[in-house]
């Protein structure tokens, strides 16, 4: 029985499709090439400890409900287990840090405990679908889909094989942390307010923003950035008319495009957080410089 194991999991970038993903429009997300790492140990001094770009993470009350959900799918006893973790992108600010937190503890349990393959994979999906509902409610799954497979996918949250993978060319993206994080679980209550008050004009603009993402699905394989940035024009549109976007989010957006940016949208769950622009290829430093104006910036070669 092994004394000590590892796990990584993937932070994640959206593209397209957030909020109407969870009423089963499609979604497009890469996974990054950064995200978690975890040390899981059989010990006799028992803990969770977390560490971030910020410094130690405090271990709130969500994040003990999520880790209890998650221990719950193994068999281990929690008592005499000490867990760290090491997350190398800013958290809650739509960059899939839980799902990210969550697949790379999962991964550790699932090698300490000696599963493997189709087991492993199986318990991996459940104990990190566990930890995500604490975070997110009622979370679509694309989060969890990044955090484990990672590159560029699309998913259809109704559909038997909600993920396919996307051959998308290699280009540089540029995401700025604009505002500071807020809650995933908060901002996706605000969206099911909202559609119960106007049920018909939030289901035809997720409706709109399920064509944009076909559009931009096409537009992605084909290297067609012009028309991968319209789309992403489009959704951010679409995005302030669902409230999840804030001044500071707009703000950056223009200031991207301004910069030359072919589109510029917020990603993740908005409410602060992050955006994500497509620079030109030929004048990629120009969008990071407007940006840093605006918070810390981030470029991901995908
Ligand atoms: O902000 P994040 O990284 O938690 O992303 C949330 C994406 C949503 O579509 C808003 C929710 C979901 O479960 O798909």
């Amino acid at each position: 029985m092994r004394a000590q194991a590892t796990g990584r999991g993937d932070a994640k970038l959206i593209v397209f499709g957030e909020h109407s993903v969870v009423y089963g429009r499609p979604a497009v997300a890469a996974g990054l090439p950064s995200g978690a790492e975890a040390t899981v140990r059989r010990s006799d001094d028992p803990g969770l400890t977390i560490d971030h770009p910020g410094g130690r993470l405090p271990v709130d009350d969500q994040l003990e409900v999520a880790a209890d959900a998650l221990l719950s799918v193994f068999d281990v006893d929690p008592d005499r287990l000490a867990i760290h973790v090491d997350i190398q992108i800013p958290v809650g600010v739509g960059l899939g840090s839980s799902a990210a937190l969550a697949t790379a503890i999962s991964r550790a349990l699932a090698r300490l405990t000696g599963l493997r393959g189709r087991e492993a994979n199986a318990t991996v999906e459940e104990a990190v679908a566990a930890s995500e509902t604490v975070f997110h409610g009622s979370p679509s799954g694309i989060d969890q889909c990044a955090a484990i497979d990672g590159r560029f996918f699309s998913f259809s949250p109704n559909d038997n094989q909600p993920v396919t993978r996307l051959d998308v060319p290699a280009t540089t993206w540029v995401v700025a942390r604009v505002g500071p994080p807020s809650s995933t679980a908060e901002m996706v209550a605000s969206v099911r307010q909202l559609r119960a008050r106007k049920r018909q004009f939030i289901e035809s603009l997720f409706d709109d923003v399920a064509d944009l993402t076909r559009r931009g699905i096409r537009a992605l394989e084909a290297g067609d950035w012009k028309t991968v940035g319209e789309a992403m024009n489009r959704n951010q549109r679409l995005l302030k008319k669902l409230d999840v976007s804030t001044p500071d989010l707009d703000v950056a957006c223009r200031a991207a495009r301004d910069a030359g940016a072919l589109g510029a949208k917020l990603t993740g769950a908005g409410g602060g957080g992050c955006i994500v622009a497509l620079p030109p290829a030929d004048d990629i430093d120009a969008v990071g410089r407007a940006l840093q104006d605006h918070g810390e910036v981030f470029r991901f070669e995908l």
